[in-house]
């Protein structure tokens, strides 16, 4: 089997990185190549979740671990853009993202409805059991992506992508 040198490359780092063990960018590193999506979370209770904690509360890992479950690891809070689709340190890249299935190789991820019930369980104080198809609705992000102004999911990349320092 021949692989291409890049995606050979970037197998490597993903697996000598552990699956999902990659560095978190935050929501910022998103934001200029996915615009609209990044507006529509900002809408979302999501991007505020850290919030809703008291002083005391955001320094409880009982309640870190659904509002701000990535603020220990990776300094990122509330429940950001790779919370759900994974750090982006390796899938971020133009020329990954373009490809779809690199992107996931290197740990982008589809969440899934198993993924919003590690959140979202009986132990939340929500009145009503969690419905995943009305709360996907609430949370859409992806339709104004898809429908953006030049006809594109996203936008061209800008000139220099976003970079931890
Ligand atoms: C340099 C620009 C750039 C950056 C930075 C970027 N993306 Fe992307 N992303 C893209 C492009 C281009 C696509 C492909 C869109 C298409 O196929 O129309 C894409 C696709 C995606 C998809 C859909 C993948 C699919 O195949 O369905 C998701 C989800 C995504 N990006 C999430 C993120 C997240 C989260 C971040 C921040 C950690 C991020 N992206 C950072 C350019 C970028
Ligand atoms: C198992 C995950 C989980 C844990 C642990 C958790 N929360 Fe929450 N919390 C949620 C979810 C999900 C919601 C939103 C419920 C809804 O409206 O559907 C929420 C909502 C809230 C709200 C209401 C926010 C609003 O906008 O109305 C407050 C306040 C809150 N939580 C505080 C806490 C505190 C304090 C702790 C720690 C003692 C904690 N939570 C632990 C998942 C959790
Ligand atoms: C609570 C989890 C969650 C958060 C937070 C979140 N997303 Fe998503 N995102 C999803 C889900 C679920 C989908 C897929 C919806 C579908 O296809 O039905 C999605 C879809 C997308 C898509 C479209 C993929 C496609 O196929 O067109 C992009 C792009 C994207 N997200 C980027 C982002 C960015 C950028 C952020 C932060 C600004 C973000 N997401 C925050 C859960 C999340
Ligand atoms: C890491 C934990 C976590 C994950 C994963 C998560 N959520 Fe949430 N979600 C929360 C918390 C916490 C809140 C409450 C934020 C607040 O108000 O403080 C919330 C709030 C919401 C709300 C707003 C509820 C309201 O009363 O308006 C919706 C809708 C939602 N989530 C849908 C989803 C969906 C759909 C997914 C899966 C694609 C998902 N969430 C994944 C933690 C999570």
């Amino acid at each position: 089997m021949r692989a291409r040198g890049s995606c050979l490359l970037l197998l490597v780092l993903a697996l000598s990185g552990a699956a999902g063990a990659a560095d978190f960018l935050g929501p910022e590193s998103c934001k200029g190549c996915h615009p609209a999506a990044y507006e529509a979370w900002m809408q979302s209770k999501h991007a505020r979740a850290g919030d809703s904690l008291s002083d005391a509360q955001k320094t409880d890992a009982r309640c870190l671990s659904c509002h701000a479950p990535d603020q220990g690891s990776q300094g990122v809070s509330h429940v950001t853009c790779e919370t759900c689709h994974g750090g982006g340190q390796y899938y971020s890249p133009a020329y990954v993202m373009k490809d779809a299935e690199l992107a996931r190789l290197v740990g982008l991820v589809d969440p899934s409805e198993k993924s919003c019930r590690g959140c979202h369980d009986a132990s939340s104080p929500s009145l009503k059991p969690f419905d995943f198809v009305e709360s996907l609705k609430a949370i859409d992000h992806w339709s104004a992506e898809r429908t953006g102004k030049k006809g594109t999911r996203a936008e061209a990349p800008p000139p220099e992508p976003a970079k931890k320092k």
